[in-house]
């Protein structure tokens, strides 16, 4: 049992004020993507998804062992097979997460490869993945986080499709990613609370005022229908203040609740909608733990008096566990999961991600859709973003275990 008080240490640890002004800048991307889009969205008209020609087998042994916990290892040094593409061979990154085109200068935090202990990750083969999602959809909702996630999946298979065998769309709240000949498609939501609240819009949203309604999610979920694959995450909006303004039950009624209270209602209206929605013969579910932040250095480096700027290594302490991570909240998840009655898969990358106190976008990342400037830069402690993470880099790992689940279930064709 975590302690209620030790609770609200961690809550309040999280600096409201760092959070918030880094949590606009996740949104200012989500606005400055869609002015660059222009308005030319590019339809193109599916031709008939040619035959079998890319089926495969999946192999014994690219099947993880139904035993083999994914999310206990280590990160061992590997330069010769990471990064899995880099900064140049994707035109899909967006300026917040090319961190190295950003100035940073070392580009240590891209060559780590995720060793778990009883098992080996298999090898990321992005025509296996786009088989899979052959004539289906894989969606990740969330946050500015999760957004990463799914550009880094975009990044991971789009250099295996041909130029004009691809597109990509930004039809606010979601960005669509087609792979044409395999009539699949890669997509993300936005929803920040995964329930609705005053931040759904893609452009006009308050960080400062959130109001979330703690149970309604019809509006969001209409688009959710029917999606093959779907993969939920949630967590640092939630992460502001002890408390947050929020409506349940009576519409128009708000009132503060604490985080944990909020926290556990929302994933009630969510595993409700889960329950009467999914088909869980033909649909699949993830959820994603928290990513986790390090806004201190000391808690990694007593004594210090810094955040995750200028690091350049993971943490080599087994368990490691900062503040960034809330145990209550985790918890919670855990609860809701196990009461449900349709099969939701966690991706458990808390704990592997703590680890990456160097993989942060840091300074080289942008504030209010603008790089920083010099200045900002060499002011670290109140500029440096220790909430998003560059790609290449962390969220590529997490891609790498969500294809080892699907690969595991995919069925052979024959
Ligand atoms: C829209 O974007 C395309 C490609 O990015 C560009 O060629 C075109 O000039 C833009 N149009 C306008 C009106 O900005
Ligand atoms: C890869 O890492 C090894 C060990 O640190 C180093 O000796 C080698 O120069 C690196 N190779 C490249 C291509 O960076
Ligand atoms: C293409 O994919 C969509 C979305 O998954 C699906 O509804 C549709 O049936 C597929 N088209 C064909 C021809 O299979
Ligand atoms: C932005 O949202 C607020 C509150 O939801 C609303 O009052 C305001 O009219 C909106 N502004 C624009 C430009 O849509
Ligand atoms: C809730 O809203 C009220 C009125 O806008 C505001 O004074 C209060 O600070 C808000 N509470 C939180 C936890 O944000
Ligand atoms: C909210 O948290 C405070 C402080 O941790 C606690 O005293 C209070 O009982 C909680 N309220 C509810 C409704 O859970
Ligand atoms: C960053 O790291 C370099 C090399 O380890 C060191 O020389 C420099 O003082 C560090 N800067 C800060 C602000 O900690
Ligand atoms: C995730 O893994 C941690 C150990 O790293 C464990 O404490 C936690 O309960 C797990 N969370 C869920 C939702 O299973
Ligand atoms: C969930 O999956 C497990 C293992 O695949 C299976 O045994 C169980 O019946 C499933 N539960 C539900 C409710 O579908």
């Amino acid at each position: 049992m975590v302690m209620q008080s030790s609770l609200d240490r961690r809550i309040q640890s999280l600096f409201p004020l760092a959070l918030a002004s880094i949590l606009v800048l996740g949104t200012m991307q989500l606005i400055l993507d869609n002015l660059k889009s222009n308005g030319s969205y590019v339809f193109q008209i599916y031709s008939e998804p040619k035959g079998n020609r890319n089926a495969f087998f999946v192999l014994p042994e690219d099947r993880i062992e139904e035993g083999c916990n994914l999310f206990e290892g280590e990160w061992k040094w590997d330069n010769v097979s990471y990064p899995l593409y880099t900064e140049d061979s994707c035109p899909y990154l967006v300026k917040q997460t090319t961190c190295l085109r950003n100035g940073r200068p070392d580009s240590l935090y891209q060559n780590w490869r995720w060793q778990p202990n009883s098992c080996q990750l298999p090898h990321f083969d992005p025509l296996k993945l786009l088989d899979i999602l052959r004539n289906k959809r894989l969606m990740f909702i969330g946050d500015s986080v999760q957004r990463a996630q799914f550009e880094s999946m975009v990044c991971l298979v789009q250099s295996a499709i041909p130029e004009g065998e691809k597109s990509f769309h930004r039809i606010p709240p979601t960005k669509i990613f087609k792979a044409e000949e395999y009539n699949a498609s890669i997509e993300y939501y936005w929803a920040p609370f995964i329930v609705e609240s005053n931040s759904d819009h893609a452009t006009n949203h308050t960080v400062l005022r959130r109001l979330v309604n703690l149970d309604a999610i019809a509006k969001h979920g209409k688009s959710w229908e029917g999606v093959d694959v779907l993969v939920f995450e949630s967590y640092v909006w939630w992460m502001f203040k002890p408390q947050i303004n929020a409506t349940s039950g009576t519409p128009g009624i708000v009132q503060e609740y604490n985080v944990t209270t909020a926290y556990r209602l929302a994933l009630e209206t969510w595993a409700n909608w889960l329950e009467s929605n999914i088909n869980p013969l033909v649909q699949r579910v993830f959820f994603m733990t928290m990513s986790p932040t390090h806004l201190w250095s000391w808690e990694w480096k007593p004594g210090s008096n810094g955040n995750c700027f200028n690091e350049t290594h993971p943490i080599q302490e087994a368990s490691y566990l900062g503040t960034g991570s809330s145990l209550t909240i985790m918890e919670i998840v855990r609860d809701i999961l196990q009461k449900l009655n349709i099969n939701v898969t966690v991706l458990n990358i808390t704990q592997l991600s703590e680890y990456r106190k160097d993989a942060h976008t840091s300074v080289y990342g942008e504030r209010k859709g603008k790089l920083l400037t010099k200045e900002q830069r060499s002011d670290p402690n109140n500029f440096a973003d220790c909430i998003h993470w560059c790609l290449p880099g962390v969220p590529d790992t997490w891609n790498e275990i969500l294809y080892a689940y699907l690969l595991r279930s995919h069925k052979n064709r024959l």
